[in-house]
């Protein structure tokens, strides 16, 4: 799907990181970017360096996204792009002091990365399937989602968000399926080690390990690999159904 001043994008988690460098990327595209996400002063900061717009949403809350996407709606008239980034990353082990993993975390992970991510996604593609058809291929919409490589190579003490990243790789394939009829594409990418204000607090010499385990290029990711990427797939239209590993080849080791 080509990028153009007519194609209208939503960023969830958009306020930090890899969705805020999508949001960047597709906004000097010359896309209009709706910025979505629960941090509203990191979020209205990032709209306003971009002129983008930004709305406070919880993904994983079904009436905010329905609420944010009729405005969207309402005032652009079409959605194109979805970039689903919101989400959260608490470490806890499935045991841990003889106590087991707190249900509440787990459910709050699996709420936001996993439900939050069909939240937007499910609705998106409802607004996406009342677009005109556009090229020679009809397309409709693209919606991109974000999993991890943890969904493959958990680690000690991410059963609950390597249960959540690997709900996302499972419904990538369902989805693109259900939404073909409609011309609308479905891709995730399942990034390894990026340099988000995640891994920013790290300390430097902690940031440089573990970009040192990653065999190629031997350091962590750029936002901006993660966007190209983003912009990548929005514009071929052969990518649909498929998770794709951005990692420099790391395969996690136990922790
Ligand atoms: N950084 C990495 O190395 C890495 C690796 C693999 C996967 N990921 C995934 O990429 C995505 C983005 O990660 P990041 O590193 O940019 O993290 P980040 O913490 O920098 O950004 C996440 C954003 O999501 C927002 N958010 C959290 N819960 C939300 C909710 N319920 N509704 C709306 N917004 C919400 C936060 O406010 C934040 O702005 C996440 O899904 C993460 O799991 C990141």
């Amino acid at each position: 799907m080509r990028v153009d001043r007519n194609t209208v994008v939503v960023v969830s988690g958009a306020a930090s990181g890899l969705g805020a460098a999508s949001a960047r990327a597709l906004a000097q595209a010359g896309a209009q970017v709706i910025l979505f996400d629960l941090d509203a002063d990191r979020g209205a900061a990032q709209a306003a360096s971009l002129g983008a717009q930004f709305a406070l949403v919880d993904v994983s809350d079904p009436d905010s996204v329905a609420a944010a996407l009729d405005q969207v709606w309402q005032v652009h008239g079409a959605l194109h792009v979805v970039v689903n980034c919101a989400g959260i990353a608490p470490a806890a082990k499935t045991v841990s002091r003889g106590a087991a993993h707190d249900p509440t975390v787990f459910a709050r992970v699996v709420g936001i990365n996993l439900i939050g991510t069909f939240n937007l996604a499910s609705q998106a593609a409802a607004y996406m399937a009342r677009n005109p058809p556009q090229g020679t291929d009809g397309e409709r919409g693209v919606i991109l989602l974000t999993a991890s490589v943890a969904a493959y190579e958990g680690q000690v003490g991410q059963v609950a968000y390597a249960a959540s990243k690997g709900g996302v790789v499972g419904m990538t394939l369902p989805m693109a399926r259900d939404l073909a009829p409609s011309g609308i594409r479905v891709c995730t990418i399942a990034p390894g080690l990026f340099l988000t204000p995640l891994l920013e607090g790290l300390p430097q010499e902690v940031q440089a390990s573990l970009g040192q385990q990653v065999p190629f290029p031997p350091r962590l990711g750029k936002p901006e690999e993660y966007a190209a990427l983003v912009c990548h797939i929005v514009d071929n239209p052969m990518l649909n159904g498929e998770v794709i590993r951005l990692d420099g080849a790391i395969r996690m080791a136990a922790r």
